[in-house]
């Protein structure tokens, strides 16, 4: 590893004179070169998210406004060179967390010169960027190999997911065998993290799906709304808030009951969390031909305010037992609401930290309504919820969400995966290294 004179603020302004030399050898400034504040109201993207930690960052980290993820197909047959590249991922993400350039991206196949980081972050701060690693099934057994020899330490709560009512997964958007997720105040940042991670992965893993998502709170950090039109992400047990906002906890509920993995075990996923994510295409055609009357009663929730039907704030519980004059549920039986709600799934909780995307317009013979055929949106909700154990989770709520909710024919789950995300690491240490002590 080359020593780099701009991976500290002194060390700019001290060799800030030699910057096109430097550059010549592969290191580029990035967060130091912002000295100034920014501007009353504007992002912070100077903002650092610790990466260390006993926990992995971009779980419960309050969300950022951009996510790239990504999920990897291992190529290798060595579990010393999985060991390897996670220890080389995890170095490199501790180096672009702090908002540093990456020094050390390894050999460069196409010279004699070593790799140099890409350089489009520079000057850019580094934007609360945290980067979320995950192991898939496929890294456990794939194709009924055990690879790695790692297929008795395969956490039992890593179940392959059910096919759900109306799923319509395809290959290019589901699966893989360890994922990153990188999330960012600045687009540009996330991405130039995750591409210099797929590059150290050359030769090792290859990208098989990469989904980017944009959430998008407001001034006043309010809670985002997702493209329906509604605000997502009112009631999580507890709040990643958008821009450091606290929404309410439910009372005598802690991230150790519902996110994070316990005495359970095993014990390298201690502090770890299980990541469902679901790429879900809305169809946005149909819902905005529809009224809103109609909408909230699919979801439960006025969408001005984001209150409960039959309640007045956006944060009032949610009353089920409301009817109205005629006898009938305020809050409809199939309102996503309703589905969701712990009080109606034996307590089952689990904490979103959805994205918005919106990849253009695609051809989608449509599930709903049937005559609907041609170019449609390409968009959605890239829905993703952690949890202690999916079994208890997503899996438990969303069996009878995919039978019985209002919104479904709105909506086609068309990608996603299950990724075992280990506890975070020590300085030194790396993502996943009790996995391989054990090996
Ligand atoms: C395109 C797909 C989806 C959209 C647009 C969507 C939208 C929403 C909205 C607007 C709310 C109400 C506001 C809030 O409390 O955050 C909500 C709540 C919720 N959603 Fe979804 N959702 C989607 C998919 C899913 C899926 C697949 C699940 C799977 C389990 C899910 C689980 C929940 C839960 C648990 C709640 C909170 C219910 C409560 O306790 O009040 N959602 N969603």
């Amino acid at each position: 590893m080359s020593f780099c004179p701009f991976t500290s603020r002194r060390g700019f302004l001290t060799a800030a004179g030699a910057l096109a030399g430097a550059l010549g050898t592969g290191c580029m400034a990035r967060a130091e070169t912002r000295a100034d504040q920014p501007a009353s109201g504007a992002p912070a993207l100077d903002a650092v998210e610790p990466f260390w930690g006993v926990h992995q960052a971009g779980i419960l980290t309050p969300q950022q406004a951009h996510c790239y993820f990504a999920a990897f197909d291992l190529v290798t047959e060595k579990v010393g060179e999985v060991e390897s590249l996670l220890r080389t991922w995890t170095n490199a993400a501790a180096q672009l967390a702090s908002g540093n350039p990456v020094v050390d991206l390894g050999r460069n196949p196409y010279s004699a010169t070593p790799a140099v980081d890409s350089g489009e972050a520079q000057g850019l701060g580094a934007a609360r960027l945290t980067l979320t690693f995950g192991f898939g099934p496929g890294l456990f057994v794939k194709d009924g190999k055990d690879r790695y020899g790692l297929a008795a330490q395969r956490p039992a709560a890593l179940v392959d997911l059910p096919r759900f009512n109306g799923d319509q997964l395809v290959p290019e958007h589901t699966g893989g065998d360890l994922c990153i997720q990188a999330c960012a105040d600045d687009p540009q940042v996330a991405f130039h993290a995750l591409r210099q991670l797929a590059r150290q992965a050359d030769g090792l893993a290859q990208m098989r799906w990469l989904q980017t998502g944009f959430s998008s709170s407001g001034a006043m950090g309010e809670t985002p709304r997702n493209l329906l039109g509604f605000k997502d992400g009112t009631q999580n047990p507890v709040a990643p808030a958008p821009n450091g906002r606290k929404g309410p906890s439910r009372p005598g509920l802690s991230p150790d009951e519902v996110i994070w993995v316990g005495a359970e075990g095993p014990d390298w996923m201690r502090g770890g969390s299980y990541l469902v994510a679901r790429r879900i295409r809305i169809s946005l055609e149909h819902w905005d031909r529809s009224d809103v009357d109609f909408q909230e009663q699919i979801i439960g929730r006025r969408k001005a305010s984001g209150a409960p039907l039959g309640a007045e704030g956006e944060f009032d519980p949610p009353d089920f037992d409301m009817a109205d004059k005629d006898g009938n549920p305020v809050i409809p039986d199939t309102a996503h609401l309703r589905l969701g709600a712990a009080a109606n799934n034996g307590g089952a909780q689990i904490l979103r930290r959805s994205y918005s995307y919106n990849d253009g317009l695609t051809f989608i013979a449509e599930r709903w309504p049937p005559w609907r055929q041609g170019m449609l949106y390409d968009a959605g909700l890239f829905f993703m919820a952690y949890q202690r154990d999916p079994r208890t989770g997503f899996i438990k709520i969303f069996d009878k969400m995919s039978k019985l909710d209002a919104l479904n024919q709105f909506t086609t789950h068309i990608g996603g995966g299950i990724f075992a995300c280990p506890g975070g690491a020590v300085e030194g240490g790396f993502i996943g290294q009790g996995l391989f002590r054990r090996a």
